[in-house]
This record gives C-alpha cells, structure tokens and sequence, in this order.
C-alpha cells in the first residue's frame, strides 16, 4: 500500500515529545513489511538544519487560499532514508521559527493558519507527488486533513480513492481557535455545528479530525477506553463513544535501533541482560553528569525524564517531595515545559542539592544517560495516552515507577517478588500517598540485589518492538481503504448533511 504520513513532529529532524519517535519509527517498519511510505514535516528552523546542501525543491511553489490572500509553499524533497520519503513544507513566514508551536509552552497566535495551511499543503503535495490508499494523519495538527477531504475536495477525482487514519496521541491538545477559523480556511460555515468541528463555541482541529476520518487509533487499549469516558475524553468523550467502532488502540512499539543499551552510543559503557556490568558505570557517569558523585551504592537513583506538563503527575509529587528527598534515594530529573513545574523542580533541588537534582532543558542524549544510569525510572502521570520512556526504561533495565494508567498500566506489569513475576511498580489513585507508598515498596525491593536483577531482566527481555503494532496499523490502513472503495455513498451522506 501507499500510506502518506502527516505530523508535526518526526524524530529526528523535530520532536517535542513522543510523538516525534512514533512518527520516526512507524514509517520504517512499514516499509519493512513492503509499503511505500511518505512522511510530510513543516520546516521549522530546526529542520532547516537537516537539510544538506542547497534545498532541492519537488515543488517549486503550490497556492495556498486563504480568506483575503494566498500563500504559496514550497516541497522540498528531503529523499529516501531506510526506505521512506520525506517531503518538507516550506513556509518561512509561518515555519521558520525556533519553537514547533510557541514560546516556554505558550502557543503562538497564528497555529490555526500555520497547521491548517500545512493540512492543505499536504494534500496539494500529494495531487502532484502521489495520491496514497491512506493518510495517516497525527493529532490536531494535522487534523483538518480528513476534514478537507470530505469536503473542499470531496468532488475531487484525484483524491477518491484515499482514505484517513488520525491517531490521537494526545486528546487534551485539541487545536481550538475562535469560530472564524472557519472562513479564514475556507471551509464551509456548515462544518461548524456540535456534531462536527465546533466544541463550545470553538472551531476544533481534533473534533474535526474524529468526525471526519475513516478511522481511528489512539496509542494503547486502556487510553482508547478512558477517552470515551467524561474523566478523560477531554469533552470529546461524546463524540469518541459515538466512533467507539471505528476507534483502535493500538500500543506504540520502541526503535531499539535508538534505544538499546548493548548498542546506545550515548553511554559510558554498554550492557545486556546477560552482563549488567556495564550499568554500573552508566550510573557513576550519570551521577556525574548531575553532580551528585557523592550518592552511595546502596542508594537507588530515581530518574525523570519529561515534558514538565501538568499531564505528567508532578502535583503529587511535588506533595511528598520533602519526605521522598529525606530517603535514601538520588533523583536526577531532565526536563522542560511549564515554567510552573520548571521551578517545582528546582526549587526541590535546591533546598536538597546532596540528592535531588535537576536540569532544565532538553537533551536527547542526556534522556538516553539517565535512562541507562537510574535504578528506577518515576512517572506518575495524571494521564498517560502510552508513554514512552516507561517502555525505554524497560530495556535499560531500570524498573518503571507507574501510576496506572492509559499506556503505563498496559506496558507494565506489577512487580511479585514471591513468583518473581512483573516488570514494575503500579499505583492506581493519583494520590501523594499511594505515590510513597509504590516509591517505598521499590525503595525495599531495591535492597534484595538477587531479585532486584531478576526484576530487571524481567523487564529488559520483554519485547515492545515496532513489528507487532506496525502490523496492526496495517490491518487498519486495509479496513480504511476497503471502506472506501465499498463505501463511496458514505462520502456523500456526509456532505450532504453539511
Ligand atoms: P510525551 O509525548 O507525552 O511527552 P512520551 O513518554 O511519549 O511523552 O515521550 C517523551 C519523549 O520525549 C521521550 O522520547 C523522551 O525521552 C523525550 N523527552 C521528553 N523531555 C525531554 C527532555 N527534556 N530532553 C530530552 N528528551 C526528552
Ligand atoms: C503523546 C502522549 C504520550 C505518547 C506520545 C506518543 O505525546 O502524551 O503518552 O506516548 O504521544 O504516542
């Protein structure tokens, strides 16, 4: 099959978070089981830096309408890497800025013109470079994809046959913007009712991403459940439970190309689940890194690594942090976002520089040291659509501490000493307390080296490969594109309904 990737985040030419690895990692494996894969990406000034040489451009300059003015764009192929295409979207005025989407987790004021332009931009690529079976489009920025099809472009012939997957990585960013959107896009005012883009008096990218998609996948089974409940659904709960038959939660996998610890070339030494040996230096190096050189060998090193988001839990530890930094732990935190959870942690770091420590920033090879380096690895998180780091954690032997929820509690399996079974340790109520009381039970399960290194290997032999999910996707990109060619009337319900 011919399946188009649209997202605005691909390791590693841009990545924020999670979704930046997805889209790095899933193309490659389908290519491995015999598809023809593109990857679109707007140039930020960061991908700029990727591209070598002079810009060969595949597209010289493709119209983009707006309400009172056009924008033309340019495609740059970036060519063929391990099988895939990509093709960047060249808008300096909108793109060429040093943040994916605003300043110190702010949003810039124009994301609605800079993503629904690079919507558009894909699907004009694609008429010229090649029309695929499925877009395969990835949370709200690129969401207006499916929502294009089924209407401006609805009548066109080029465009018939292709189908839409969106997967949502995340249903709390939704891309909501004022009602007006609607004209300065020029889509149909008739796309902005309840049962369609408009969410309380918003135009929503995502919303119209969920009605307007053939299908639809999320990144773990438990985080397709919870989405279609109040609690979780971030008000999309209503109009997910109505997809609940078209929605799939399929668990992302790991590029252990990237992140394997016999092969990471970040690290101080190399380990497998055979020698451990090397994990000993991983962690003097890391403690280093963080000058915390002066923590004992009996004391387990608790690392984070995050996008300091309010998702991500740090209100309950920032509850108990005093009675955690009292124990006989180290903890090594990497991460950067909201200047609230920012100074939650330096502050934490501050008053308790012997064993706490911090650093603000992003830093792709300091996330592989402390994956490597910690004992334990903490993410509380309120809500967790799969997380990644848990599952890298896994493979570098360094045993996941998880609220259990979304992706945490599908990839990690409760720690029984007795049967000398499981992966990790599991809380259920976001609650400081029971948060203690998991980092307790880690803390004394820590002082028995023989099954400590049993619970280890548990972990680090468990396989979360890219293979079985991309086949997954596949039967979903076949059951779109069976759809519609079955389905062609379907198309013009819709519309006419609009
Ligand atoms: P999310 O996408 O919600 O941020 P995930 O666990 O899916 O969470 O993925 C986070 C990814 O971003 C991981 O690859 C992690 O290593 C990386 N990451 C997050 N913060 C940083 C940082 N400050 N420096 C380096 N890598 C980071
Ligand atoms: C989102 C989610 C995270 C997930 C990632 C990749 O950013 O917050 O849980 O792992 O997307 O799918």
């Amino acid at each position: 099959m011919q399946i188009t990737f649209a997202a605005s985040e691909c390791t590693p030419f841009a990545k924020t978070g999670g979704l930046a690895d997805v889209v790095g990692a899933l193309p490659r494996e389908l290519v491995k089981l015999g598809h023809n894969v593109t990857v679109f990406l707007p140039i930020y000034a960061r991908v700029r830096r990727h591209i070598e040489g002079e810009p060969r451009y595949a597209i010289q300059s493709l119209t983009i309408p707006f309400r009172s003015y056009n924008r033309f764009v340019g495609v740059v192929d970036a060519g063929l890497r391990d099988g895939v295409q990509y093709y960047f979207i060249d808008c300096p005025e909108l793109f060429d800025r040093k943040e994916l989407y605003g300043p110190r987790g702010a949003d810039y004021t124009d994301n609605a013109e800079r993503f629904g332009l690079f919507c558009r931009a894909v699907i004009e690529a694609s008429k010229r470079l090649g029309v695929p079976h499925v877009f395969h489009v990835h949370d709200w920025q690129a969401a207006l994809i499916p929502v294009y099809l089924r209407t401006t472009y609805l009548a066109d012939p080029d465009l018939r046959g292709a189908a839409s997957v969106l997967t949502i990585h995340n249903a709390a960013y939704q891309g909501a913007f004022p009602p007006k959107t609607t004209e300065e896009l020029l889509l149909p005012w008739e796309v902005f009712t309840m049962d369609k883009l408009e969410q309380y008096d918003h135009f929503n990218f995502l919303k119209g991403g969920v009605v307007f998609s053939d299908l639809l996948t999320t990144v773990s089974k438990k985080y397709a459940e919870e989405i279609q409940t109040p609690a979780f659904g971030e008000q999309l709960d209503g109009i997910l439970l109505k997809r609940a038959a078209d929605l799939h939660g399929i668990l992302n996998g790991v590029d252990y190309a990237l992140w394997n610890p016999a092969t990471d070339g970040n690290l101080a030494a190399h380990y497998t689940p055979e020698d451990l040996e090397g994990k000993r230096a991983c962690r003097a190096d890391l403690l280093h890194a963080f000058g915390l050189e002066n923590v004992p060998e009996a004391s387990p090193v608790i690392g984070i690594v995050s996008r300091f988001a309010k998702q991500k839990g740090f209100d309950i530890l920032a509850e108990i942090a005093e009675e955690i930094a009292e124990r006989d732990v180290a903890v090594v935190a990497l991460g950067t976002h909201d200047p609230y959870y920012e100074n939650l942690f330096r502050g934490w770091a501050f008053r308790h520089p012997a064993n706490i420590a911090v650093q603000i920033r992003y830093d792709e090879a300091l996330a592989h040291k402390i994956e490597a380096g910690s004992d334990m690895f903490l993410m509380p998180s309120h809500y967790e659509p799969c997380g990644l780091n848990q599952i890298y954690s896994l493979k570098y032997g360094t045993v996941p501490i998880v609220r259990a929820t979304g992706g945490l509690d599908d990839t990690i399996e409760e720690w029984d000493a007795k049967k000398g079974t499981g992966t990790g340790f599991k809380f259920e109520g976001f609650d400081s307390k029971d948060l203690l009381a998991e980092i307790d039970r880690a803390i004394e399960a820590f002082r028995d080296k023989k099954s400590w290194t049993e619970l280890m290997r548990n972990g680090m032999t468990r396989d979360h490969s890219w293979s079985g999910p991309a086949k997954e996707y596949v039967r979903v990109y076949e059951e779109a594109a069976r759809r519609k060619v079955e389905e062609p009337l379907r198309n013009t319900a819709i519309v006419s309904s609009c």
